[in-house]
């Protein structure tokens, strides 16, 4: 059965991407094409979709849809730049995004940008534009169940030695499909990263001092899902737990769409940026930490209702639960083993207060003590 969630936008909550989840739910593309009647469609995805049975009926099914040909590996301003122009050259008026976080984060950026006007790092470097207005008709269907980007207002963009982030309501995609079949085939590591991610998503949504009743409702449940899943659908996966774990993902997506991530988020970027650590790994090394130093700050009614999500009774019980379940899931949860040294910790404190995202819990650590965490993951 194919659940639907619809558009909502109240004064707490925003939420515009119209959802559909379930089972052979991509199919509802053919529907979704036929109402809306694009005149030029690109289908932007991985060179992994393009060898599926999915990949071909869409091929002989839509007339009008042109397929991105140059493989997409980073979600950077060369390769957003390059899709643009493309849409611009071949008068693409709704792109279809099949694939992980990279593949609809650049899709995303490409559709605004394409409406909007001049190149991405124009909205990101000089700051002299912003995006103003909706983008191209946008479709994102996630293959991985972990990063959310189908539900949310911004996308990640690396370059070179920096990450940004463009950022607005405009960019929230018009349509999400969440198709669980897509990822039944994944292989352990696509599914361990992104499923971490998830949780430390959904976490770090539950304990942000933006989270509302809407995001709470969803993070609690996302985290529910994905402790009950993560384990088995990397170890001894099923239709089921897949199933189970792109729900899980999209609820977190939910959540943290409106709250935004926080510290633990924050200080992995530099741990991505100069070791090349995974983006869900280097997000989740430093959730069991965190979770022993933020759930006490929490009130008691939200620590007790988060406690029984994770079915644990304490903070330092949560903290250990997620530790075994990054080791069960084959994830690293000490710095060393990521081949980061104890010398360049002041240079994860440096670079990981982004203001944006380090400082969205109730209880912001100094630096002092954002080192003296660390060192503890050494
Ligand atoms: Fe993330």
């Amino acid at each position: 059965m194919i659940k639907k969630i619809y558009p909502l936008n109240n004064a707490a909550y925003q939420m515009p991407t119209m959802v559909y989840y379930g089972r052979d739910s991509l199919f509802l593309l053919l529907d979704i094409i036929k109402e809306k009647k694009p005149q030029n469609i690109l289908l932007v995805t991985g060179e992994h979709f393009k060898t599926t049975k999915e990949f071909r009926y869409l091929i002989e099914k839509v007339n009008n849809l042109t397929v991105y040909k140059p493989i997409i590996k980073k979600c950077n301003f060369e390769t957003i730049n390059k899709l643009i122009h493309f849409c611009r050259q071949n008068s693409i008026d709704a792109i279809i995004s099949i694939g992980g976080g990279t593949v609809i984060d650049m899709a995303k950026c490409a559709a605004a940008v394409v409406v909007n006007g001049k190149y991405v790092e124009d909205y990101l470097v000089s700051g002299t534009k912003q995006i103003a207005k909706r983008g191209l008709f946008l479709v994102a269907v996630p293959t991985t169940s972990g990063t959310g980007s189908e539900v949310t207002p911004w996308a990640t963009v690396w370059d070179r030695i920096k990450k940004y982030s463009l950022d607005s309501k405009y960019i929230f995609p018009d349509i999400a499909i969440v198709d669980p079949c897509l990822t039944y085939s994944l292989p352990k590591n696509h599914t361990a990263e992104p499923g971490i991610d998830a949780l430390c998503q959904a976490i770090e949504s539950y304990w942000n001092i933006n989270s509302n009743l809407a995001s709470d409702k969803y993070a609690l449940e996302s985290i529910g899902i994905i402790l009950k899943n993560l384990s088995r659908v990397v170890n001894n996966p099923s239709p089921e737990s897949r199933d189970c774990m792109a729900w899980g993902s999209l609820l977190g997506g939910l959540a943290f769409s409106n709250t935004r991530t926080t510290i633990c988020h924050a200080v992995s970027y530099p741990m991505t940026i100069h070791w090349g650590v995974p983006h869900g790994q280097a997000a989740a090394i430093t959730l069991p930490p965190f979770i022993e130093y933020t759930f006490p700050v929490l009130s008691k009614e939200r620590l007790l209702k988060i406690l029984d999500a994770m079915q644990v009774k304490s903070p330092k019980e949560a903290a250990e639960k997620v530790t075994r379940l990054m080791i069960d899931t084959g994830l690293k949860t000490r710095l060393s083993e990521l081949g980061i040294p104890k010398r360049s910790i002041s240079l994860i404190v440096k670079e990981g207060f982004d203001p944006s995202r380090a400082k969205n819990i109730p209880k912001v650590p100094s630096p002092e003590e954002l080192e003296c965490l660390l060192y503890g993951i050494l």
